[in-house]
């Protein structure tokens, strides 16, 4: 029998959700524990939830949803994954019509989803175009082999940009003294942040600064790959993030932001941003790179130049409702 349940946060819920997580997942692993812990940090003050389809006591598919803050308080976020075994049964459009009903509670007024232009979504973008949803935003995904990149080459770059007072720093392992550090570090990437494109009918959003800071301590305590920040004169001008699942995949870091002030752009702080970070992700094992922007976002073609090599994209669909 099918049956769509609540979520009870058990621990075997967490395994069984990882487990179907990961029969859909097309170059990422999902490990329980991180999922249970980002669980246990989430905003409690924003609805999020989860329907979990059994086919009687067997987990096949779950819906993952949650409210956006502020400007995007009235969007729900979706994730949508099935055992494909069970496809071509109408179990998404059930699980999806649950949620239909589910996000009145917050007065939704429109959905957000992404997927992968990768077979594993193909049966998700047909319930996607059935509802009409639109594509609001491509994105270009990356894979890069660090070991591969001649860092010679870009010693002249980071010796220029030194001699100019610019300094490249380690924020967790050399910052956190700085006065002020996480304010200067909060306040960047908000300033920068704002010129990432945003998938259309989606607005930026802004922590508030207690989120922000219990977020950077998880980050720190069970992620940090390496995060870098260009410093002259105290002023902080450009960051990257990387973050790595070890329990998972302990080789490989995801790309959080990067971004540069105005004012210092085209100058290569940007490559050497992700130089300097990528030296230290191999010094601890790391040697394998993901990343992601926007299709016309002048970030590809750093990444290029850098060696990364394309993987499926990243689609942003949206439907008002
Ligand atoms: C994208 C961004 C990080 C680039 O930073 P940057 O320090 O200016 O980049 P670099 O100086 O290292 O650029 C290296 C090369 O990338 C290309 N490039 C960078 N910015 C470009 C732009 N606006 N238009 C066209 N090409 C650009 C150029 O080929 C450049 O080399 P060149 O200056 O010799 O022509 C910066 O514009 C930014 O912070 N944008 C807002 C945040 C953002 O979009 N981040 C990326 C999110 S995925």
């Amino acid at each position: 029998m099918i049956t769509v349940k609540n979520f009870t946060e058990t621990d075997l819920e967490f395994k069984e959700l990882a487990r179907i997580d990961n029969l859909v997942n097309h170059d990422s692993i999902n490990h329980p524990d991180d999922d249970k812990n980002d669980w246990k940090i989430r905003d409690k003050s924003l609805i999020r939830d989860r329907l979990l389809l059994y086919n009687n006591d067997i987990l096949i598919g779950v819906l993952y949803y949650s409210q956006g803050r502020d400007e995007n308080k009235r969007t729900c976020f979706y994730t949508l994954h099935l055992d494909p075994a069970y496809n071509n049964n109408g179990y998404r459009k059930l699980l999806y019509n649950k949620m239909l009903g589910r996000v009145k509670f917050f007065n939704c007024n429109q959905l957000h989803t992404t997927i992968y232009d990768h077979p594993n979504y193909i049966q998700h973008e047909k319930l996607l175009n059935k509802e009409k949803f639109n594509l609001v935003q491509t994105n270009r995904e990356y894979s890069c082999d660090i070991r591969k990149i001649d860092f010679t080459k870009y010693k002249n770059l980071i010796n220029n940009l030194e001699s100019k007072g610019i300094k490249f720093l380690d924020s967790k392992n050399e910052m956190l003294d700085l006065p002020n550090h996480y304010q200067k570090l909060e306040e960047l990437c908000w300033v920068y942040g704002q010129d990432i494109p945003m998938p259309k009918g989606i607005k930026r959003e802004r922590e508030p600064f207690d989120k922000f800071l219990k977020n950077q301590a998880n980050y720190e305590k069970n992620y940090y790959a390496v995060e870098i920040i260009a410093v002259k004169n105290n002023k902080y001008l450009a960051s990257t993030d990387l973050e790595y699942y070890p329990k998972a995949e302990p080789y490989k870091a995801w790309t959080g932001s990067l971004g540069v002030i105005k004012k210092f752009r085209r100058m290569g702080i940007a490559t050497a941003l992700k130089i300097i970070a990528f030296q230290k992700l191999i010094e601890k094992g790391i040697y394998e790179v993901r990343t992601d922007n926007e299709i016309n976002n002048p970030m590809y073609k750093i990444n290029e130049s850098l060696g990364f090599k394309p993987v499926p994209f990243s689609l942003d669909y949206l439907k008002e409702i």
